[in-house]
Formats: C-alpha cells, structure tokens, sequence
C-alpha cells in the first residue's frame, strides 16, 4: 500500500511539472486532489487493512496530499507570474502610436450666427422673445398697418393655409405686437428671434424658410438717433470695430420713417466687387421708426411713447461673413458644407 502512495506521489509531482495553463491546472487538481481521486481510494481501502498497516499507511496519504496541494499552489503562483511577464511583454502599449480622432458634432453655421447676434443684443440689454411661426393674418399683416388688399402686402410672397386667416408668418415683426399687448405700456427692449417662411421660387439667394431676428425697442423719449447709434454699434461689434455704415431711405407699411442698413463690403473694402455687386455696400438689415398705428395697435399712446424696429437674416449676414455664395447650402444638409463651420 505504502509504494502505491509513493507511486501516486512521484506521478502527481512529475506531471504537475508539465502544466502550463490554467485548464491544465485545473484538470490536474481534479485528477489528484479531487473527490474521486486515486488518493482518496486509498482511503477508502483503509479499512480492509490490518491494525497494524493501518496507521502508518493513514499518515502518509495525509502527508501526500498536503505535499500536493502545497506543490499545487506553488504552481498556481509559476503559471501566474510566467503570465504576468508574457502579458507585459507582448500585450505592451505604444504609447507613440496616435490616437483615433473622435468625430466631432457642431453647431449649425446658422445657429452660429444666431448666438452671436443673441450675445451682441443681450449686451445692450435687449431680452430674447419668441413668438408663433403660424399666425393670423391679422398679426402678419393687419396689425403691422396693412389691411386686406393693401398693395404692400405684395412684399411678401405668403403661404396661406386652408383655414381662413392663417398664414405661416412671412417676417418676424408680428412679434412686435405680441409683446406689446403682453405688456402695460412701459418701455421694451426685446428681439424677436425665429424661422420665417415665404411663398418663393427657391435659388442661390431666395429660400421659402429662413431666420429673421426683429428687434423692437419702445420708450418715452426714443428718437431716430437712438436707432442708428444702436445699430451701428451692433455692426461694429458683429463685423469689425471700424465698419463704416450708412442709412438708406426704405420704406415699410409698420414704419415711419423707414431705412435700411448697409455696412461697407468687407471683401473690397468699399472698391466694389462681384459680393456687393460693384456698390462697395454690403445690405443688412431694414429698419424705422414704429409707426404710430402700429403702437396704438399694441395698445400704446403713439403721444406718449415711441420706438424703433428693425429685422435682420442671419443666414444673410453668415453669407456675407464666410462668403457662402448660395442660400440653399443652408438647409441642404450637405455635411460637406456643414462640418466647415
Ligand atoms: N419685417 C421686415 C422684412 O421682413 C423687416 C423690418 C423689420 C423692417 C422691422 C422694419 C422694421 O423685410
């Protein structure tokens, strides 16, 4: 009995020299340590033994396996080192090599303007209003001193809807009678942010929907000085500090009088060129004095107060700033415009 613990000894410890891997390890433990291991059949056979035999051949399967499972651990320790230095030295990092670049989202090149123009207006105290892209033909028109049939409505190309008196608004000034009549007459600095729509042959300068930002200001002492002051020190803040500006005569049913800003062609700086059409002066947004129907229509005493208004396209300005020579780049949804902004 003695020699055949012996045996399984030698054997277990010879074979556990040659396990390299952790399934092999395992195995092995199964094989020799295990519940229905060769040792453990000695055991069993202990009791058919003499009194004498018994003992001795006892202790030593206690000894052999304790021998074992030390031997075993000894090599559960090799393998995981011998492990470690493979892994280190074949799964080493090249910390040189470059990364992979993330693809990046961004901001609309229309947004873009957006925010700017929000930034330059909230600097001079003038807080952002919303109002409907649907609208009544009242607000659209009626209100801004344009009753039905009035010739000047031609100025907009306008969709209809099927409901009677529904329009998609054409511009952005109804917002000015919206916050008007949320008010009780005190003095206003709002602008009027938002998507406009218009019955047009869609090309390289004319879309059916783009971004308008009116701006409205309504005090006690307002003058058309105010106006020009303002706008000019919006221009220089949105162009260049020294951008020449100029004012020309326009008009628009809602205001009275009316203009219309230029700046001076940054591309020519005024020599004239194919953007400016040769006039050295760059169109960028029109503008007056609200009229006095207008106000009482928003439930102000033209008497008491007056104000100026203007309306501005970003997509417009953004085209003269990048130099985008086709408006239809705007909602193309070409990434390949998009991802230069
Ligand atoms: N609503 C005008 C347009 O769409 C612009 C404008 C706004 C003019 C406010 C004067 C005052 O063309």
């Amino acid at each position: 009995m003695l020699e055949k613990v012996d045996k399984i000894e030698k054997e277990a410890l010879a074979e556990l020299e040659t396990v390299s891997s952790n399934e092999e390890l395992h195995a092995w433990k199964v094989r020799y340590l295990g519940r229905s291991a060769e040792l453990g059949e000695v055991m069993q056979g202990l009791k058919d033994l003499d009194a004498k035999q018994r003992p001795l051949v006892g202790k030593r399967v206690n000894e052999v396996k304790v021998a074992l499972e030390e031997a075993y651990d000894e090599r559960v320790e090799t393998i995981r080192q011998k492990e470690l230095s493979r892994s280190l030295k074949e799964d080493r990092l090249d910390v040189t090599l470059p990364g992979r670049a993330q693809p990046r989202g961004r901001l609309h090149p229309a947004t873009q303007t957006l925010r700017r123009i929000y930034a330059i207006w909230a600097d001079m105290g003038f807080q952002v209003y919303r109002s409907r892209e649907v609208e009544t033909d009242e607000y659209n028109f009626e209100l801004l001193n344009m009753p039905a049939y009035h010739p000047a409505r031609d100025m907009w190309d306008t969709f209809y809807t099927s409901r009677e008196g529904i329009v998609l608004r054409t511009h952005t000034s109804p917002g000015q009678i919206h916050v008007m009549r949320e008010r009780t007459p005190e003095p206003i600095r709002v602008i009027l942010p938002g998507m406009c729509y218009r019955y047009e042959q869609i090309t390289a300068r004319a879309e059916i929907q783009f971004n308008q930002v009116e701006g409205l200001a309504v005090g006690k002492t307002i003058t058309f000085a105010d106006l020009k002051g303002t706008l000019r020190a919006f221009a220089q803040r949105m162009f260049d500090q020294d951008v020449r500006t100029r004012f020309r005569a326009q008009h628009f049913p809602f205001t009275e009088p009316s203009a219309e800003m230029d700046i001076e062609c940054f591309l020519c700086e005024g020599v004239g060129c194919a953007v400016c059409k040769y006039t050295g002066w760059l169109e960028i947004l029109g503008c007056g004095m609200v009229h006095p129907t207008v106000l009482r229509n928003g439930g102000y005493d033209p008497e008491e107060f007056s104000g100026f208004a203007f309306g501005m396209g970003p997509e417009r300005i953004a085209m003269l700033r990048y130099n985008i020579g086709d408006i239809r780049m705007f909602w193309g949804n070409d990434l390949r415009f998009l991802e230069q902004f």
